[in-house]
């Protein structure tokens, strides 16, 4: 149902130690052994491991082919992407908060609750960390040069200590109920941040892609701004009526101009999300609101998004770049439905709501085997199982 959505789980506070083992040895074995090779019906459906299913997308031209867990495309040079140095910086920027309300949940939360993957095990909140860390271990491999940035609650306890990470802690009201309209805001006072440091040349220049943290970036997205030199921020859309946009990606150039043009409609969107879509589910607000904004531009023609190709569009003042979903926002359709496999050139994969435990699984896959084509046939393959995250 929703677009390429994002994740809205957010969790309560524990104090934490995050520990991220080297899972496997070997390869082929430890999948063989572990992994089931179709859907078994369980209890509730939702699988605590591994669950492998056919590869869709097989034959069919660009999209990626697999031998079981074995890529038969190299699906990135991964030699030439990071070499492309002396171009602009990126900053990812993420909204995480984590709620230490429940207290009282604690000792429920660590007994009833633990999920294993690999050889660690964790509570909620430690599922939440891990898949931030996961989401930053994906950026930092495949654009070694960015840097992250975590707009967080000031009341959360969150701390990060690595190397090209920020806490940057803004005011707001982070509830679950309010958490895409205050990202929303977040978004904008960071925005607003940024542009009072460029009138006073502080600090560096950056692009900014603002994406939520359950996401992989597999390729170097730098590209977009290289390919398309003169869009302000860009948006992933994809071919579905009521929710063409997602939230969950949204890049800005990092000029003056760009950032002023972003904010600008980002506090169209906020406004939109307050005047029409405060009773929507609180999942969907943000994303109806976009639409609504972009659709609102009379030059607009909604027929763009029935084709997965990239296109540029002036709205208002701000000139806003579409990417499909297809490449930069890529999760398979949950349930029996068609698809049509996983394009060659896929450069962001979204590990839409219970997937999320294959987030992991797919990173100490990787961190084992540094093969990111190869991962991307356990994706293809796991995709649409149930996980129990
Ligand atoms: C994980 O388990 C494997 C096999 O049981 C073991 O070889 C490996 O050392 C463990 N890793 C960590 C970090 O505990
Ligand atoms: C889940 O299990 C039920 C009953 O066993 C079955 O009817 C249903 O098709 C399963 N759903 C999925 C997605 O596997
Ligand atoms: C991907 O690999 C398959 C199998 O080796 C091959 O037939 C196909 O041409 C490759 N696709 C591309 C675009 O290179
Ligand atoms: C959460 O923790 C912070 C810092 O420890 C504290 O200031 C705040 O009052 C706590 N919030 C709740 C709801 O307990």
């Amino acid at each position: 149902m929703r677009v390429c959505s994002g994740w809205r789980r957010f969790l309560i506070f524990l104090p934490l130690i995050f520990i991220l083992p080297h899972f496997f040895s070997v390869k082929q074995l430890h999948y063989n052994s572990n992994v089931e090779d179709l859907p078994k019906k369980k209890q509730g459906n939702k699988s605590n491991h591994l669950v492998l299913g056919p590869a869709a997308g097989q034959g069919l031209r660009n999209r990626l082919q697999c031998q079981g867990i074995k890529a038969l495309n190299q699906t990135h040079s991964s030699a030439s992407s990071h070499v492309s140095s002396g171009v602009d910086d990126i900053a990812f920027v993420t909204v995480f908060t984590i709620y230490n309300s429940t207290v009282n949940g604690r000792a429920d939360d660590q007994l009833s609750h633990l999920v294993t993957v690999g050889n660690a095990s964790y509570t909620k909140v430690e599922r939440s960390m891990a898949i931030l860390n996961v989401f930053i271990n994906f950026i930092q491999v495949s654009m070694p040069r960015s840097n992250v940035v975590i707009l967080t609650d000031p009341e959360s306890d969150l701390s990060m200590h690595r190397n090209g990470v920020t806490v940057h802690p803004i005011q707001g009201e982070y509830s679950r109920d309010q958490l895409m309209l205050q990202r929303i805001r977040s978004y904008i006072t960071f925005l607003e941040t940024k542009l009072e440091e460029l009138s006073q040349k502080q600090g560096h220049n950056h692009h900014y892609i603002f994406t939520d943290s359950d996401i992989a970036v597999v390729d170097d997205l730098g590209y977009i701004f290289r390919e398309y030199p003169n869009f302000h921020l860009a948006l992933t859309f994809r071919n579905n009526k009521a929710q063409p946009l997602n939230s969950g990606f949204i890049a800005v150039r990092g000029t003056s101009d760009g950032i002023l043009r972003a904010k600008i409609f980002l506090q169209e969107v906020l406004k939109v999300y307050g005047s029409r879509y405060m009773g929507a589910s609180r999942m969907l607000g943000d994303q109806l609101a976009l639409a609504w904004v972009v659709k609102s531009h009379p030059s607009f023609d909604a027929k763009k998004f029935t084709k997965a190709l990239a296109f540029i569009e002036d709205l208002g003042d701000a000139s806003v770049l579409f990417l499909p979903c297809a490449l930069y926002n890529w999760t398979p359709p949950e349930g029996a439905g068609q698809f049509q496999g996983m394009p060659l050139d896929v450069k962001v994969v979204h590990f839409k709501g219970s997937r999320k435990r294959l987030m992991l699984e797919s990173w100490n896959f990787y961190n084992s085997y540094s093969d990111i084509s190869d991962m991307l046939c356990l994706i293809l393959k796991s995709g649409r199982t149930k996980y129990d995250f």
